[in-house]
């Protein structure tokens, strides 16, 4: 099968130096979420999706090399140029070189990002995918209650399709008609090249409408089926600000419901925004304005805090993650409690029962079970044993300017407040560093390390504030007074 998608156009109404396609849903480019689905109807068939390009093409070109850095799978694409949009028959006449003209060939649009695999394998099914000339042409239609706007599906007395008329070539009577054309269709291919070279621009756009090769489909005796959504979203295109937002809300209350079905608690359905794959065990709770980024795993029992982000971490069972933690690139271990206000970022690594608690940053280090770090730190670069307690304001001194070292922290190791170790440097298992040391170099084990200026005591007096009397208040406006009358007199 081929597939073609139309990603040529300009998005005006989105008033934006972005390409349309290249908004984001869910995170995501709209012509990503397409670009996905396409790549799962191909399947392991060595056909490209071809995107046709025109409207910031290179920004478009860049995204796809871009992305086949990221997900090589996905990005398995061809593009084609449409260098000026003369309508969508047009877009699909650059693509036909590039088809193969024994299989069916599937429109889509990139500006329609969330039609599902199972619609189109309707659809093609639909087009009996038989060799390229032989095969039926499959419609996706609609019925709308406003279908304003729309290209409306005509029929004959039989009910059998003859053509499509659009918004703006209508009459009266066909405006009446609530079946519309979702646009998306599956031709036989054999027979496009004749269909589309004998496309004219007579219509009011002045534009080669792909459209019209349904009444020449009609004419030509070729079967003309029609399928129908299971959800109205679905078919859904966006073409401005405030039709890409609607589409968010739909799409994120779609996958809120789908959490729910799995057995997740959300304390809100309709404050949760998932932009990735987030894959729940049982009995997980979420609290209101959570953000998923990237792949997210929660495993059962888990409970995510109000306000949270957590993009690309996995997260064991049980555990609680508190109000407003920021999670990045984390793997926390079962039973583990953070937050609120931590900060993992990529690399951390935490074993069972670790504690991270307020306003704690940990990067790039491994901490094993039991360990906690409640207050105020920062662990960066460490690999920290069990059963280590870090103190409030302990600091990692990772970072010369120029390269990064590592901090190491044996077993069962107590680390006063306001610590700094600047690495490279190990502390050895059961060491005790003391209160505001700055560790410099390696500490023993089992002993107690401090470095610290003695402690003095001196007897002194605090200078005191001499108490003003009124009288002395007075005076001294008098004295002002004086000056300014002696300035007045120079
Ligand atoms: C089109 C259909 C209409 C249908 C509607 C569904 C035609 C003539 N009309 O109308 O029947 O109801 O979609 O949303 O097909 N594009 C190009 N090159 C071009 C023109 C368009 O690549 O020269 C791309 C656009 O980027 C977009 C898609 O084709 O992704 C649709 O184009 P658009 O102008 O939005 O068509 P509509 O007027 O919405
Ligand atoms: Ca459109």
């Amino acid at each position: 099968m081929n597939i073609v998608i139309l990603a040529a156009g300009q998005g005006k109404r989105m008033k934006s130096a972005l390409p349309k396609v290249l908004q984001t849903l869910a995170g995501k480019p709209l012509l990503e979420h397409v670009l996905v689905t396409a790549n799962q109807l191909v399947g392991k068939a060595k056909t490209k999706p071809i995107v046709v390009i025109g409207h910031g093409a290179s920004a478009i070109t860049a995204y796809l090399e871009q992305i086949l850095k990221d997900h090589p799978g996905l990005a398995n694409a061809v593009t084609v140029m449409q260098k000026e949009q003369k309508g969508t028959g047009h877009a699909l006449l650059q693509a036909l070189p590039k088809l193969d003209l024994d299989e069916p060939t599937l429109v889509l649009y990139g500006d329609v990002p969330l039609i599902s695999k199972k619609t189109l394998m309707r659809l093609v099914k639909l087009a009996d995918g038989k060799r390229g000339s032989d095969s039926a042409l499959a419609l996706l239609t609609q019925q709308m209650d406003n279908p304003t706007g729309y290209g409306r599906i005509l029929r004959d007395t039989e009910g059998a399709v003859t053509g499509i008329v659009e918004e703006k070539d209508a009459d009266r009577q066909q405006k009446n008609i609530s079946e519309i054309n979702t646009g998306i269709m599956v031709l036989p291919s054999g027979r496009l090249k004749k269909w589309l070279k004998s496309l004219r621009a007579s219509n009011a756009q002045g534009e080669y409408y792909l459209t019209d090769v349904i009444a020449m489909a009609a004419r030509d005796n070729v079967p003309i089926r029609t399928a129908q959504v299971d959800f109205e979203w679905e078919t859904v295109g966006v073409n401005s600000r405030d039709q890409l937002a609607a589409l968010e809300r739909t799409h994120q209350h779609v996958i809120a419901m789908q959490l729910m079905e799995t057995g997740v608690t959300l304390l809100d359905p309709a404050r949760i925004d998932v932009r990735g794959k987030l894959s729940c065990g049982s009995d997980v709770v979420i609290d209101v304005g959570c953000v998923f980024e990237g792949n997210v795993s929660l495993d059962s029992g888990t409970r995510v805090g109000p306000y949270c982000i957590v993009r690309n971490s996995t997260i064991g069972k049980q555990v609680t993650i508190q109000a407003f933690s920021h999670l990045d690139g984390a793997v926390v271990g079962v039973n583990s409690i953070i937050g609120p206000y931590a900060r993992l970022r990529p690399g951390a690594d935490l074993a069972n029962d670790v504690h991270i608690g307020n306003f704690v940053e940990v990067k790039n280090s491994k901490i094993d079970s039991n360990s906690k770090a409640n207050h105020l730190a920062y662990v960066g670069d460490s690999i920290v044993g069990a059963r280590v307690n870090i103190g409030a304001g302990t600091i990692t001194c990772n970072y010369d300017g120029v390269n990064k070292h590592q901090t190491i922290i044996e077993d069962d190791v107590f680390i006063g407040s306001d610590t700094q170790l600047v690495a490279p440097v190990r502390v050895g298992r059961g060491a005790t560093l003391g209160a505001g040391t700055t560790l410099t170099k390696d500490a023993p084990a089992n002993q107690l390390t401090v470095s610290r200026a003695k402690q003095l005591s001196i007897q002194w007096q605090r200078p005191v504030k001499q108490e003003k009397t009124v009288a002395s208040k007075k005076t001294a406006t008098k004295k002002i007074a004086a000056k300014k009358t002696a300035k007045a007199k120079k």
